[in-house]
């Protein structure tokens, strides 16, 4: 059985040469959206995995996480059916080698405590994980065959439905392949705390707030404000109409002026 979780919260450390977080305390409340953003080498990977390992001041950054406002209980970190985070990273290779509905219904098993809804979980993840993909999974078709955006779709898929987990955390989603801000719709569809690193503009004008990183310290806290919000729409709009312009150059086609009407 899994607590319940309220809220994740980030006590601040210091950066690669020591300079201290310029936000001391960032509380993440159940149905929260946030965003890490910030160049490369700016400490974001790092970021996610003081949150993944509830580091409590024993990680390079010193950061502190708390649950619920107090330290994690340490068997979260050691027994996978209790730990509320699943973390979904930038490399994923499988090892494994089964059919994608023998490795889901194997992990339904052991998570899901209804046997006989096994089945339903397996039907629930493939369809979450091909609204998100442009090439459907088949079900026969083997983990280690699956191309990046399928693996990065199902794993999405996976964590919602099968982990369940409160916590939802994904490193670098962007050159996967996958619908981006489909995911976040249906992610928002389950109650959850979710945290993207991402350098996607429509992604990150789409939740709730940004984590700023510079040089390994958290910079600035930014909450999405209302002139943001509109222009999440308008970059929505730009960001389809780039999808269709790479499917068409893909398919070989040329490009027509109309392609771009609207955007000038
Ligand atoms: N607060 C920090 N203290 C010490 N080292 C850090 C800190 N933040 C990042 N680093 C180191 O800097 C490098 C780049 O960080 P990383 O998190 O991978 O950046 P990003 O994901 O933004 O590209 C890594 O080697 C990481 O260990
Ligand atoms: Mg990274």
């Amino acid at each position: 059985m899994r607590d319940t979780v309220e809220s994740i919260t980030i006590l601040g450390g210091r950066g690669k040469s020591g300079q201290s977080d310029a936000v001391l305390r960032i509380d993440l409340r159940m149905g929260d959206v946030a965003s890490i953003v910030g160049p490369t080498g700016s400490g974001k990977t790092t970021l996610i995995s003081d949150v993944e390992l509830f580091a409590d001041a024993n990680t390079p950054t010193g950061r502190r996480i708390l649950l619920n406002g107090a330290p994690a209980p340490t068997e979260y970190r050691d027994d996978p059916a209790r730990n509320p985070i699943a973390l979904i990273t930038q490399h994923t290779t499988f090892l494994c080698d089964l059919p994608v509905s023998e490795f889901l219904l194997t992990h339904a098993r052991i998570r899901s405590g209804n046997p006989s809804g096994v089945h339903g979980l397996l039907q629930k993840t493939l369809g979450f994980a091909n609204q998100l993909t442009g090439e459907p999974i088949p079900p026969s078709v083997r983990m280690t065959e699956l191309s990046g955006g399928q693996t990065r779709a199902l794993l999405i898929a996976d964590a919602a439905v099968i982990c369940d987990t409160p916590i939802v955390l994904l490193d670098e989603v962007e050159n996967a392949g996958i619908h981006r801000a489909r995911a976040l719709e249906l992610l928002r569809e389950h109650r959850k705390i979710f945290v993207f690193v991402t350098h996607d503009p429509h992604i990150a004008l789409l939740s709730d707030y940004r984590i700023v990183m510079r040089g390994g310290w958290i910079s600035r806290l930014l909450h999405t404000d209302e002139e943001e919000r509109r222009c999440a729409l308008q970059v929505g709009r730009l960001d389809d109409m780039l999808s269709r312009l790479r499917d068409s150059l893909r398919r070989g086609e040329r490009v027509r002026a109309e392609a771009l009407e609207g955007c000038s």
